[in-house]
């Protein structure tokens, strides 16, 4: 009889190799986590995180000759579960197929330059919603929107801004989480990005760059909602310096134009350096070719960074 996959499920993370030709996975306990909940959240059979990070870490060593010898390039690694129940009801999924798979993927933005993205942003097209799965990384998510990227394109923008609500909330850039650095309504500089209220899908990135910013101690790092009216006042008043994506994929992406109920809102990201993204990157980049403190890799110049007291 053939299995009804009514349940589908993916995770995507990067191994890197250091120049110590170590290949190093980027904080992997966070995806085998969100995978779990995925898994339970579809009705779909549970699994044992260690025992599968440690199959994901056994693959990896097996082709590690695929990972290229690039910092800026790396070997991408997706986990997938699908339930393949003998039966056509709607039923929670006793069997799966839990697979891996591996791909060598170059630099997202080759060198050091960095390309930002136009948004195209219209209320009329929703991701996610209060009450729905847009927390959860499952299939079912991702295939409606893949329509809204192709009316991106043909309006001449690159990505998504998922907007929400009455009050049209910033959510999600394509398949990225949003972040804006600017100084906000009370005259203190501000890194934000939305809160994780249920219909934000909480990124590894996003997570690692709050931790970053928030081991920095230089400006505010805050979770809370971000309105399309508060962006706009910001944008007139002058007070917006970056704005950009945070995904697996490319890491972090500049953001360099909206477009919204008609108007090409330009936004100074690229003016500003970017400063922070350039910072962010570079930071990344250090933690993933590296590794953290204490495995003996890497050259330390004495100086404790960030990233050795995060302990990833
Ligand atoms: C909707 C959505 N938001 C954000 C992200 C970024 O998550 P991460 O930083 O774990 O890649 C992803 C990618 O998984 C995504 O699909």
């Amino acid at each position: 009889m053939a299995a009804a996959a009514l349940g589908q499920l993916f995770e995507g993370m990067k191994a890197f190799k250091g120049s110590d030709q170590q290949v190093r996975l980027f904080r992997p306990w966070l995806n085998m986590d969100r995978m779990l909940r995925s898994a339970l959240r579809l009705c779909l059979p549970s699994f044992d995180k260690v025992e599968l990070l440690e199959c994901i870490r056994r693959l990896v060593e097996v082709d590690k000759d695929w990972v290229p010898n690039d910092a800026n390039a790396s070997l991408y690694v997706r986990p997938v579960i699908i339930g393949n129940e003998p039966s056509l009801g709607v039923t929670r999924s006793s069997r799966a197929l839990l697979f891996v798979i591996l791909c060598p993927v170059s630099a997202y933005f080759p060198g050091d330059a960095v390309d930002p993205v136009s948004l195209l942003a219209d209320p009329t097209f929703i991701r996610a919603w209060v009450g729905g799965v847009g927390d959860y990384k499952v299939g079912g998510n991702y295939g409606p929107t893949v329509m809204v990227q192709e009316e991106a394109r043909k309006r001449g923008c690159e990505q998504v801004l998922w907007l929400y609500g009455p009050d049209h909330q910033l959510t999600e850039v394509g398949t990225m989480n949003i972040f804006i650095y600017w100084t906000y309504e009370d005259g203190v500089l501000e890194l934000v990005t939305p809160s994780l209220d249920g219909i934000i899908l909480p990124g590894v990135v996003r997570q690692s760059l709050l931790d970053l910013a928030r081991t920095w101690g230089e400006f505010r790092v805050v979770e809370r909602k971000i309105t399309m009216k508060e962006l706009l006042q910001a944008l007139e008043e002058g007070r917006v310096r970056e704005v950009f994506g945070s995904g697996t994929a490319c890491q972090v992406c500049p953001v360099h134009q909206i477009v919204y109920q008609g108007k090409h809102l330009h936004i100074p990201t690229m003016e500003n350096g970017p400063e922070l993204i350039h910072r962010f990157l570079k930071e990344l980049r250090a933690i993933q070719v590296k590794g953290p403190l204490g495995n003996g890799l890497g050259g330390r110049s004495g100086k404790v960074t960030s990233h050795e007291l995060l302990d990833w």
